[in-house]
């Protein structure tokens, strides 16, 4: 596998991220006073605005949102929006896309430094000289990549649907698939392809999800079922457990978050273990209350997602800020790689 100059070492915890939200101060905006929601929901009508939430927003942000889902499904529903405003309470990169979709619409994002680690590790020159490396190779980015780096791309890709974008592009071709060496290395894996070259980026929430931590978890948990997000650092280690006997293989499922909330709804165990970011676990309750979903690791929180607090959704709305634009020449290339990935695989989950 090709992999690009190492990345710094990540930590085993976001040190970014804000204190739980359990612990949360009255007056630090994610908290929301009893009128809030009323408020949001009114003030989302006089705009003619729609509220996407992705699946790791804070309980109160997904509660309040007219859909909530993972990267692909929110993207989908972008797209055929009728409103004239989306308001997207998730990181930069999923509100540019909404951007690229709709480029007529305004977009907002309650808070613009949301950013992202992992579409900060693939810059548009580093994938013009990658490509140069590689004459004739088509170029599959992950969704979490900023418009300058969609714009030199073929076709994106999110995690529910990355294995059938590779599988469609012919067998005999070279893909450079970035930036997420985890997520690349299950599409390797998954359809046996040598030729998928994977950049060497990585999530710092997910890449802090390691063997280790899966491992005592599934031991003291020997009946419950696992939920292992692409990104993570434990998919392969989730794989060796099953592969080696130590885990059942039908109890390990590698699910982007919308399949995750889709498989919770069916399951039939009583307890499942999260690989993922922990805002997740607030929807997985929602469709299937009577099932313990329990997280290998309670301190995997992502501060970008977290700066989306119910005080700078409801300020977004007041003051429409802030307002996402991608400059028109960038955008119109962009689409292109965006809209195939639509036209491509499941549906993605959403409300
Ligand atoms: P999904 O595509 O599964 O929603 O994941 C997006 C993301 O940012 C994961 O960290
Ligand atoms: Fe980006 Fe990781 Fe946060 Fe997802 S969890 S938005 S990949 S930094």
């Amino acid at each position: 596998m090709t992999v690009a100059p190492a990345l710094p070492d990540t930590a085993t915890q976001d040190a970014g991220a804000p204190a739980p939200y359990e612990t949360a101060a009255a007056d630090d905006g994610r908290v929301p006073d009893a009128g809030w929601a009323e408020r949001v929901r009114a003030l989302a009508r006089q705009r003619d605005a729609v509220i996407l939430a992705h699946n790791y927003q804070l309980p109160a942000v997904q509660d309040v949102a007219d859909h909530v889902g993972d990267s692909l499904a929110l993207s989908r529903i972008a797209a055929t929006a009728s409103q004239s405003t989306i308001v997207f309470c998730g990181v930069h990169f999923m509100a540019e896309t909404a951007k690229i979709l709709s480029p007529d619409r305004t977009v907002l994002i309650p808070d613009a430094r949301a950013g992202c680690s992992l579409a900060d590790s693939l810059t548009a020159e580093q994938l013009r000289a990658w490509k140069a490396e590689h004459p004739g190779a088509v170029v599959v980015s992950y969704v979490n990549t900023t418009a300058a780096v969609k714009a030199e791309t073929d076709i994106c890709c999110t995690s529910s649907n990355a294995v059938e974008v590779v599988a469609s592009m012919p067998a005999d071709r070279t893909v450079l698939f970035g930036p997420d060496q985890f997520l690349g290395a299950h599409v390797r894996r998954v359809l046996r392809r040598d030729n998928v070259l994977v950049w060497g980026g990585e999530c710092h929430v997910h890449a802090g999800i390691n063997g280790d931590q899966l491992a005592a978890t599934a031991a003291a948990h020997p009946d419950a079922e696992l939920y292992v997000h692409p990104e993570c650092g434990c998919a392969t280690s989730a794989l060796y457990l099953a592969g080696a006997g130590a885990v059942p293989a039908d109890r390990v499922r590698i699910l982007s978050t919308g399949d995750m909330v889709q498989a919770a709804s069916r399951t039939r165990s009583r307890q499942v273990l999260v690989a993922t970011e922990v805002g997740m676990i607030h929807q997985l309750r929602r469709a299937a209350p009577g099932v313990d979903f329990l997280p290998v690791n309670d301190r995997a929180s992502c501060r970008y997602m977290k700066m989306i607090t119910p005080r700078a959704l409801e300020r977004s709305l007041v003051e429409l800020r802030d307002e996402v634009t991608v400059d028109p020449d960038t955008a119109a290339r962009a689409r292109r790689a965006v809209q195939r990935m639509i036209e491509v695989g499941t549906p993605g989950g959403a409300e």
